[in-house]
């Protein structure tokens, strides 16, 4: 596997799918020029870990590298955060202290969660990049200039924040010279096998004393099935889970029982329609209308299985990514079965 970690190249990227290969080597292509990035993913896909990869292959690597997260403080704090402020700037600034922004002088500053910047700061943040890295902390007349790659992260559509007037465009294009664009879990379904070896020695040398056992390869088949809302992070948790308590039946109930819950609701929705059907089918004597042919138990009986059939396959060739051969198997039928079933049951890949 090319996933093995070399000396100071960062925390490893685990994962043997063409979406991961392909972030490995845009880390490698771009890490030694300086150009402002954006990373793109859903929580927990493993932004940070790319940001770090970006550093550690970078000549700025062994120089600080800093990381502010921007959803997690109000507007004024952030600000003060970034760019440091002099004593008495404001009521309980009672000593001068430095910003992110030089304390990551020629090192890294990570902007995770950019997306949620309030566009005041946008603004001031675009200008500090527009002058090559000049400004003034809050509360001072003098200028202060740092050297800073700037790598940001999110989990938003800057695009369309753009279009609705919640991200400055000229700040996008500014930050956004190199797009790094980490896939969810669900759509690389190959990864999980991998991420759970890496986890399981990982996590074996961490619990010393204790007898781990491997998930059997029923239960790594269903966590390859199952939608990952939380990608990377809520995999590690449900592995922890699994490895401590030495019984993964229960995990695993509770990991499928919200999407369980998903198909329940359109079972009854049916339902329901079906009864509203037979209500009118009936007149108010409760007598039969003969003439009415469009209810039958049977016809009822073999829409309810076509609803399930279409709804499970469905749910397995998203989770593997359209990957019938793989899809088949996790459902147990042939692959010229599942073929046949796509066809008649009218099941069309997603729209990219
Ligand atoms: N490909 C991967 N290989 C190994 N570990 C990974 C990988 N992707 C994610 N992880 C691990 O998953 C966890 C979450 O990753 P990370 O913090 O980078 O996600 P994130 O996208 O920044 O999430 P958030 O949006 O919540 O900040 C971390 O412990 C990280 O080490
Ligand atoms: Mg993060």
């Amino acid at each position: 596997m090319s996933n093995k970690s070399k000396p100071n190249t960062g925390p490893p990227i685990i994962g043997v799918s063409k979406d991961m290969q392909r972030v490995r080597e845009l880390i490698e292509h771009v890490a030694d020029t300086g150009l402002n990035i954006v990373v793109f993913g859903e929580s927990g896909v493993g932004k940070e870990v790319v940001a770090q990869n970006l550093y550690q292959q970078s000549p700025r690597s062994g120089k600080p590298f800093i990381k502010i997260n921007c959803a997690a403080l109000p507007e004024g704090l952030l600000e003060s955060e970034l760019f440091g402020y002099e004593r008495g700037a404001f009521t309980g600034a009672e000593q001068k202290k430095k910003g992110k922004f030089q304390l990551a002088h020629s090192g890294v500053l990570l902007l995770d969660e950019i997306g949620d910047m309030s566009l005041p700061l946008q603004a001031k943040l675009l200008h500090v990049l527009q002058s090559g890295g000049e400004f003034s902390p809050l509360g001072s007349e003098k200028e202060v200039k740092s050297d800073t790659w700037v790598i940001a992260a999110t989990n938003h559509d800057l695009k369309k924040d753009i279009d609705e007037g919640k991200f400055r465009e000229d700040l996008y294009y500014r930050l956004n010279i190199i797009k790094i664009h980490v896939s969810p879990l669900r759509g690389r379904p190959e990864d999980i096998p991998p991420l759970i070896d890496f986890y399981i020695k990982e996590y074996t040398a961490m619990l010393q004393n204790r007898h781990i056992e491997k998930p059997s390869v029923k239960v790594i088949d269903q966590l390859c099935a199952y939608s990952w809302p939380g990608n990377v992070r809520e995999l590690q948790n449900i592995l922890k889970r699994i490895l401590v308590l030495g019984d993964s039946s229960e995990v695993m109930n509770e990991l499928f029982e919200s999407e369980r819950g998903t198909s329940n609701n359109k079972v009854t929705a049916s339902i329901q329609g079906h009864h509203a059907s037979l209500d009118g089918l009936l007149d108010l004597d409760g007598k039969n209308s003969p003439d009415n042919e469009s209810f039958s138990l049977k016809n009822a009986k073999q829409e309810a299985v076509e609803m399930v059939e279409r709804e499970i396959i469905s749910h397995v060739l998203a989770k593997t990514d359209w990957n019938r051969s793989k899809a088949s198997k996790i459902l147990k039928i042939s692959y010229k079965t599942l073929l046949y079933k796509i066809s008649d049951l009218k099941i069309v890949p997603p729209q990219k």
